[in-house]
């Protein structure tokens, strides 16, 4: 299995391209189940996830293609086969999002549930709910979610909590409904609205996505379309609070500033200086970063897919950060393995107290899942000699060519076998 190896100490210095979302490539792949003209899609990112949602696309008939532009093409003339199996659910929650537009297209769908996660137990409850709202008759059998429907009715949802990947499944499922949809307390997330975007590219009827009420006025077909993925934000800010950490200079290009104003403010609390010009980010630090505290919340809040990341910058700060995590239980494996590293940190509840330390250790360390390898390399990138991450695939899943992305800013790290 492979492993990062990292030698700490090098500050980053350099300018470093953006990747396509993989939040937003993974809901929008599954649109291509709407219709039965090809989808089109640019800036898709290179990722595990993003071969998954591929190979299950496939297995239930869609054709998959690369486009010369590095892109991807996605027919589904006809679906054979509307299920989703336990073997690619349970190495990707993101699978039930084939759900909703399964059911718009075909009337029914079975998708295996996900059981539990690394990172707490992320029911899909709201998901169904909403579904049934919307008149689907959903049993479980045999680990397997059944819906069925006749065509599917527009509804007004109340969601009880936001939900980003339930936001979009109801979306997706709501633009083939009879009559109009609302949501409520629905998720405000960029991807969210990407996602809105190229479905309306296809001929939906939405409004609203990026607030938190959308409104889908359901159509009788959907047609082919070309999209291009937004910006991953959460790449960008992995990228620019290991720069925070280890000092340098770091210019980020095809990045989406405005998606990215929460991390862009706790950057310039720990001491950074931050620049957006366009679509670029360049930050600049040459001291030892001041702690920062957090507390993650949904959209435009602080995004839970960074509080590891900022853990790691915490870690190495001046003073003492609360960390709170409001929106996973159990999100805080990575805290374990950054005391491996030297860290100085006490899990109370959903709260993690950092004490920062002048230096960490290189040691053997264990990824847990994927935005806590991003803060195990984070770690590896400012401790003193070497640090080997096992378990890298987690990093895999969500990090296009991470290693060389960073060796090309001057880190010193390999992939070893
Ligand atoms: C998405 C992101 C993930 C990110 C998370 C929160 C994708 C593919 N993944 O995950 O990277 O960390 O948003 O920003 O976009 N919940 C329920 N019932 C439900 C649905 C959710 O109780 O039906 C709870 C979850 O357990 C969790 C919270 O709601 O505590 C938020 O989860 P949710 O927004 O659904 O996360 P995902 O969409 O799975």
């Amino acid at each position: 299995m492979d492993k990062l190896l990292i030698t700490g100490g090098r500050t980053l210095e350099g300018e470093v391209p953006v990747s396509g979302a993989k939040n937003a490539a993974l809901p929008i792949m599954c649109t291509a189940l709407l219709t039965q003209d090809p989808l089109k899609l640019a800036n898709v990112p290179a990722l595990m996830d993003v071969r998954t949602m591929a190979q299950l696309l496939a297995q239930m008939g869609v054709e998959v293609g690369a486009r010369s532009n590095g892109g991807i093409e996605l027919r589904a003339r006809t679906i054979t086969n509307p299920e989703a199996p336990y073997e690619l659910v349970k190495t990707m929650r993101a699978s039930v999002l084939v759900l909703g537009p399964l059911l718009a297209r075909c009337g029914q769908a079975s998708v295996s549930l996900p059981g539990g996660c690394a990172i707490g137990a992320r029911p899909v409850d709201q998901h169904l709910k909403g579904l049934q709202a919307m008149g689907a008759r959903i049993e479980v059998e045999h680990g397997y979610l059944n819906a069925r429907a006749e065509r599917l009715r527009g509804a007004r949802i109340a969601l009880d909590l936001v939900t980003v990947t339930g936001t979009e499944n109801l979306m997706m499922a709501a633009t083939l409904a009879e009559g109009l949809t609302v949501l409520e307390n629905a998720a405000r997330e960029p991807e969210v609205a990407d996602l809105a975007r190229c479905l309306n590219a296809m001929g939906a009827r939405i409004e609203g996505a990026g607030s938190d009420v959308i409104r889908i006025e359901g159509v009788r077909a959907l047609c082919g379309a070309a999209h291009r993925v937004m910006p991953d934000r959460i790449e960008s800010g992995t990228f620019l609070a290991a720069a925070a950490a280890t000092g340098g200079r770091v210019r980020l290009l095809g990045a989406a500033p405005a998606t990215l104003e929460a991390t862009l403010q706790k950057l310039r609390e720990a001491g950074a200086r931050v620049a957006v010009a366009g679509d670029s980010i360049e930050i600049e630090s040459d001291t030892r970063p001041l702690s920062v505290s957090l507390c993650t919340a949904p959209y435009p809040g602080f995004a839970t897919d960074m509080q590891a990341q900022f853990m790691a910058l915490d870690a190495i700060a001046r003073g003492t950060a609360l960390i709170s995590e409001t929106i996973f239980e159990n999100r805080f494996m990575h805290a374990l393995e950054l005391q491996r590293l030297g860290a100085d940190i006490t899990i109370q509840g959903n709260t993690a107290v950092v004490k920062g330390v002048e230096r960490l250790q290189g040691a053997k360390v264990m990824a847990t899942d994927l935005r806590a390898s991003a803060s195990l390399v984070i770690a590896g990138l400012v401790a003193h000699g070497d640090t080997l991450i096992e378990r890298i695939y987690h990093l895999d899943r969500g990090y296009e060519s991470i290693e060389a992305k960073l060796a090309g800013l001057g880190a010193r790290i390999e992939r070893v076998n």
